[in-house]
């Protein structure tokens, strides 16, 4: 089922499939050989095989890539980008969410942004895959916490999204909401944060060109560790600032509250630049650990201002970095 908005505010519904025609018809593809193969013999680990590896396929995202918007420094190896994560709805060590969220269903699926706009839009995920053309892009994401990764992710500019909307002349801030269902995240119980997961992005920076929906990596549809089906980059910004799963996404007039921030306000800015001359208060942000090149020996790497996205810096010209960190 896929609805979108129209100005009257009345649901329109759209003839969509939840699931993928490729899937189905392979599914049917798939009885049909259980059926044939009874007859002539073929195992039924052979046929689960050949089944694994269809599901497989339905699960890849192609996209053109853009070699201009990618770092070419070596990627993250996909298992490391898959088991080391932060999804505190499913668990605060980092192999929590590799574990806990196949709980999580990623179909149906809706994106709601409303708000300062004229024209608000509810689309499906089917809707959201085929909006602009999807691109891989290799960005480095650096975590709060010291450590980075280099992932290439599948998805598109989110100003594509965000111009469809039309925003009014009010339109400041961008909210995102993620996910809040007890019954699909068990971390939800845990009071570690002011559910639900909120984070936001002043206008300018929700429209820069490098922030990216983004909507698979690795080639292939995100995992739910990793936000699926729907999550922000922002890869100039510590990944906090990446909010997963969302579901609704708000033009405000105000700066938006935002989950890290109401949890320690002194620790984590609105902002939440990539900088390593702003210490976080319990320890440096000087240099990182880049996941994969672990080992006593190595050197870790020097941070860079703005993750090394330089082209960002524009946007914070005249501000201090200090104060609005
Ligand atoms: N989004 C939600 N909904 N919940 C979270 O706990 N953690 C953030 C961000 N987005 C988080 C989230 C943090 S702290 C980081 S570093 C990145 O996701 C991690 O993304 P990754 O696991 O895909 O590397």
């Amino acid at each position: 089922m896929l609805i979108q908005r129209n100005p009257n505010g009345i649901d329109l519904p759209y003839p969509s499939e939840i699931t993928p025609r490729e899937v189905y018809e392979e599914r049917r593809r798939f009885l049909a050989r259980i059926a044939a193969s009874a007859a002539v013999g073929t195992s039924l680990w052979e046929m689960a095989n050949r089944e694994a590896f269809a599901q497989n396929a339905a699960q890849r995202l192609a996209a053109s890539a853009n070699p201009a918007l990618s770092t070419k420094e070596p990627q993250t190896a996909f298992k490391d980008a898959t088991h080391y994560n932060n999804f505190y709805e499913f668990g605060t060590d980092k192999s929590d969410p590799a574990e806990n969220a196949h709980t999580l269903r990623t179909r149906p699926w809706t994106v709601t942004i409303d708000g300062e706009v004229k024209k608000p839009l509810t689309l499906d995920i089917d809707r959201l895959l085929k909006l602009a053309p999807l691109e891989e892009r290799i960005y480095r994401l650096r975590c709060v916490e010291g450590w980075s990764m280099v992932i290439p992710w599948v998805g598109y500019s989110l100003s594509n999204l965000l111009k469809q909307v039309e925003p009014t002349g009010n339109a400041r801030y961008v909210e995102f909401t993620t996910l809040n269902d007890r019954s699909q995240m068990p971390g939800l119980r845990s009071p570690v944060l002011d559910w639900p997961y909120v984070e936001g992005l002043r206008m300018d920076e929700a429209m820069h060109p490098l922030t990216l929906l983004t909507l698979g990596m690795y080639g292939q549809v995100l995992p739910n560790q990793n936000g699926a089906p729907v999550r922000l980059v922002v890869p100039w910004k510590y990944g906090f600032k990446s909010a997963k799963s969302i579901v609704r996404i708000r033009l405000t007039s105000r700066q938006p509250r935002t989950a890290w921030n109401d949890s320690a306000p002194n620790e984590y800015g609105f902002y939440s630049n990539v900088n390593p001359n702003v210490d976080h208060p319990r320890w440096s942000q000087a240099s990182e650990r880049r996941i994969g090149e672990d080992g006593f020996f190595k050197p870790k790497r020097k941070t860079l201002m703005f993750n090394g996205y330089d082209q960002v810096a524009s946007l914070y010209s005249g501000m201090d970095l200090k104060k609005f960190f």
